[in-house]
């Protein structure tokens, strides 16, 4: 039984932000923030997260890792796996990982991760960071079916499991898992938390486009994630091209 701050709000901007809040503030960690739902619901590459009442999980969880600032982007792979094997005990399924952490269920994405860092400006002074795992996980599907721009793209928990679905438990395990996680991390273990991360792997040896951030559209196979956790692209020239942030997708097949 663990004893961690869980503040509880109906409603929120975003669960996110109430965490990098709670973090200025001195919180614990391992203090997590869950809503109902969110009104400005944020995701990856400044998208927004479909957070309407009873159809997620939103959360987010503050950690204060003692880790090497060279270090913390670790935190984005090893949180996907937590949250993976999390969901995976709870519900008995088995779920890929896209990279860098796009939980998928049957190539659809169920869960999806931002995890924001706060205290950037104290780092000089040697304090340490604090960062929050924000998690959103989809339960059901909203009333009327997914949106059009998500129903190739989104599935949710109840299309695939018959055991009862509590967000409580779902909440528990995944806040314990990623805690777990970031202990194993601490220790120095990320090449064991990469290859259970690579064993999850979408994309390893498909042909992918990654959008650059400079909006660039790159082809090639996947290589999977180096030592590092960045993800290696090998186009049809042969160049291999490190992937740090931007977005990856499957391409069916090598454009014309
Ligand atoms: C992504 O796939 O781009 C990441 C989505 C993360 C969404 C969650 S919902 C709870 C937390 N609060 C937010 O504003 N975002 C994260």
């Amino acid at each position: 039984m663990t004893s961690r701050e869980i503040i509880r709000l109906k409603i929120t901007g975003s669960t996110n932000s109430e965490a990098l809040e709670a973090g200025e503030k001195g919180a614990a960690p391992g203090t997590v923030v869950v809503a109902g739902s969110q009104t400005g619901g944020r995701g990856r590459l400044k998208r927004s997260w479909l957070s309407p009442p009873g159809m997620g999980l939103y959360f987010s969880i503050l950690l204060r890792p003692d880790l090497a600032v060279e270090d913390l982007p670790k935190i984005t792979l090893a949180a996907g796996l937590a949250v993976c094997e999390a969901i995976e005990s709870e519900c008995g399924l088995f779920l890929q990982i896209k990279w860098p952490n796009d939980i998928l269920l049957s190539g659809r994405k169920l869960a999806g991760i931002l995890t924001e860092t706060g205290a950037v400006q104290t780092m000089t002074t040697g304090e340490k960071p604090y960062v929050v795992v924000g998690v959103g996980l989809n339960l059901y599907s909203p009333e009327g079916g997914f949106p059009a721009e998500l129903r190739e793209h989104a599935t949710a928990l109840s299309f695939h499991t018959d055991r009862e679905i509590s967000a409580d438990t779902l909440l528990e395990a995944c806040a314990s898992s990623i805690e777990k996680v970031m202990r194993r991390l601490e220790k120095g273990d990320f090449a064991e938390i990469l290859a259970s991360w690579k064993q999850r792997d979408a994309t390893q040896g498909k042909m992918l486009f990654w959008v650059t951030p400079q909006a660039k559209k790159v082809f090639g196979i996947s290589l999977g994630p180096d030592a590092d956790g960045i993800l290696h692209i090998r186009d049809q020239a042969g160049r291999i091209h490190e992937v740090i942030s931007g977005d990856v997708n499957l391409a069916g097949k090598i454009p014309a």
